[in-house]
């Protein structure tokens, strides 16, 4: 099996590369990919170093069995379809293709089935979607959503490198403001992505776009807020969900014990609990009545919301693929 990843140097890529050691991914070749900027760096894999190369198109069209794309929307745009074309299945972590009708938009966990017999591009959604879907896909599948609000407290790390590096530059004196709108040591930034004429940002209409097209129901009402916070890994959510048909709070609570990859604990869980983990940790369960119920969801963004579900997707896809593909 060859496999790549793209933006192997990034907060998503590196930890790509450690996830795919930890979930026991083997390939025969493993070959790393980023710009001309770290090329020629080496990271570890299963004790070997391995060489990061420049991005080029010659090397895509040689076809690889799996192919990590984590790098931006505009090197997804200009190269995913090139490597999609030479045979390789493409897991691209940007949001280049994730609302393109024919791609599919997989949580392994929810809709992993969509890959059965499929080739080509896979979208990997958000991570603040991916979190949120996984601790409500029990409730929705036993008593229908209706509706969602929630609001967000996300970490620098979800910017990337320069979102880290912001926090950290501050926190040792240096203020002004680049990658976030304002300074985001000491403070939280109600505005993630650019603000749309409808008044939502960018980030609030990917989870409420991105939950639709993964539960396959457009019907469901979804208003987020999302917030930047000074947390290097980890993002928060309170949800408050409303179902459709009345359960009580036992049942709503043993709905998410069985959600898989999905702890629900009494304890109070913040992100640097979560973090480093492949788990979603839901707490602070509460009954408003018997359709509207709070809770509190705590991920790494990183991981859950970005490696290892890439990672369990090429997983379940080579399960369910392997043999007729080989
Ligand atoms: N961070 C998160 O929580 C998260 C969650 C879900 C999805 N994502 C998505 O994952 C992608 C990567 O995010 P990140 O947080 O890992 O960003 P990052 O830390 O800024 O890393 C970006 C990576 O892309 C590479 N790259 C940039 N321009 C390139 C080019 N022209 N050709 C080849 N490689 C290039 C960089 O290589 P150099 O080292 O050479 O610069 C680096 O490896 C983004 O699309 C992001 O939206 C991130």
């Amino acid at each position: 099996m060859r496999v790549a990843v793209v933006g192997a140097t990034g907060e998503v890529g590196r930890t790509m590369v450690r996830v795919l050691e930890e979930q026991g991914v083997r390939p025969d070749e493993l070959r790393l990919f980023a710009s001309a900027r770290s090329a020629g760096t080496s990271l570890s894999f299963c004790g070997n170093s391995c060489t990061v190369e420049e991005l080029g198109t010659k090397v895509l069209k040689e076809g690889f069995d799996y192919l990590l794309f984590s790098a931006g929307s505009n090197v997804s745009k200009q190269y995913a379809s090139i490597a999609a074309e030479a045979g390789s299945v493409v897991i691209d972590n940007s949001s280049a293709f994730r609302m393109t009708p024919d791609i599919p938009l997989v949580v392994p966990e929810i809709n992993g089935d969509l890959l059965r017999g499929y080739r080509g591009i896979v979208a990997n959604p958000n991570c603040s979607t991916i979190q949120m879907v996984l601790g409500l896909y029990e409730i929705h599948r036993r008593f229908g959503i209706k509706s969602i609000v929630v609001s967000t407290y996300q970490s620098v790390s979800g910017a990337g490198k320069n979102g880290i590096n912001e926090l950290e530059s501050q926190i040792s004196g240096h203020v002004e403001p680049k990658k976030f709108v304002r300074q985001i040591h000491l403070n939280v930034i109600p505005q993630i992505g650019a603000i749309l004429e409808n008044g939502f940002s960018e980030e609030e209409i990917k989870m409420v776009d991105e939950t639709h097209k993964i539960l396959q129901d457009d019907s469901i009402g979804i208003w987020a807020t999302t917030v930047r916070v000074p947390v290097l890994y980890g993002h928060s959510e309170t949800i408050w969900v409303e179902t459709r048909k009345p359960a009580s709070l036992d049942e709503v609570r043993k709905a998410i014990e069985a959600s898989e990859n999905v702890e629900l604990t009494d304890q109070v869980i913040s992100p640097l609990d979560g973090a480093g983990t492949d788990l979603v940790y839901v707490s602070r369960l509460r009954a408003f009545d018997d359709t509207r119920f709070l809770m509190w969801n705590v991920a790494d963004n990183i991981r859950v919301g970005a490696a290892t579900n890439a990672v369990r997707i090429l997983k379940k896809h080579r399960a369910l693929n392997a043999r007729s593909f080989e």
